[in-house]
């Protein structure tokens, strides 16, 4: 995948970032506890990797698990971490037979052996493939990915394999997590809350953001299309003013 940020006219998205948010409340809704609305998250999930796929959307990137996520109570996070093991064995299989590629992004480290040979397993068994390329953000917080980035880059430094000068927005971009995808065009948050929440907070800087109220295990197919129009209705500037974007739209088209 290239890194193209010029985006001329561009009515469907190449990469589309996703905060799955309003599980508790959707179970809450129907009193029941709130893994259950994390389970009906992941179906809401399936559907939404599926109509990637098949509108030949390079990338999607979901919020699973966020490094702010561990503050929730205990019985909370057990039961998310028993959610990711078995619905990463539940799914990698037919994922890899759609063709998709499945990466993890965040600090590993801190989950236990089990779910890191599972994450690890998913992404050897699916690395090949060419088709979506899904990225799943756990353990995962935007602030964290620019300070590994500055760290990476430095220990460079001290290395000798590179020199200061050449630390830009470039090679930044390329020493953080997605750095071999385009940034995201489109970013969706389910729930009502309109904010980022330290989501890819380098990486959401040009990108559109769509919030909607729905419950994200109501997320349905429907709602996945409107934010698909929504996203075709708006001119991307870039910094640029509408009546160059409108010129250049013109030139292209001639
Ligand atoms: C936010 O809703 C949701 C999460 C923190 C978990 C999302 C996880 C999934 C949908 C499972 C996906 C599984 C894999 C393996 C990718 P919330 O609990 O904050 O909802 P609330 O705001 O209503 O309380």
């Amino acid at each position: 995948m290239s890194d193209d940020l010029t985006g001329s006219a561009q009515s469907l998205p190449r990469h589309i970032a996703v905060v799955m948010d309003g599980n508790g409340r959707w179970a809450n809704k129907r009193y029941l506890p709130r893994v259950a609305g994390h389970k009906a998250g992941v179906n809401a999930t399936r559907r939404i990797v599926e109509n990637c796929a098949k509108a030949e959307i390079e990338a999607l990137t979901i919020f699973a698990f966020s490094s702010e996520n561990w503050n929730r109570p205990v019985e909370e996070v057990s039961s998310l971490m028993a959610l990711f093991i078995t619905t990463i064995s539940a799914e990698v299989k037919k994922l890899n037979k759609k063709n998709v590629c499945v990466s993890f992004i965040g600090d590993r480290s801190r989950f236990s052996d089990k779910l890191q040979d599972s994450i690890n397993e998913s992404e050897r068994l699916t690395k090949d493939n060419t088709g979506l390329h899904l990225n799943i953000a756990a353990n995962y917080g935007g602030r964290w990915d620019v300070v590994n980035a500055c760290k990476k880059l430095l220990v460079q430094v001290e290395n000798d394999e590179i020199s200061v000068q050449d630390i830009d927005e470039g090679s930044f971009s390329a020493s953080m997590s997605l750095g071999d995808c385009p940034p995201p065009d489109l970013f969706i948050r389910t729930g009502g809350e309109q904010r980022i929440s330290n989501f890819l907070i380098w990486q959401l800087a040009y990108t559109e953001l769509y919030f909607v109220d729905t419950l994200w295990p109501d997320f349905s197919d429907e709602d996945f299309d409107t934010a698909l129009q929504w996203f075709a209705g708006r001119q991307r500037r870039f910094g640029k003013t509408g009546q160059q974007i409108t010129t250049e739209l013109v030139q292209e088209k001639n």
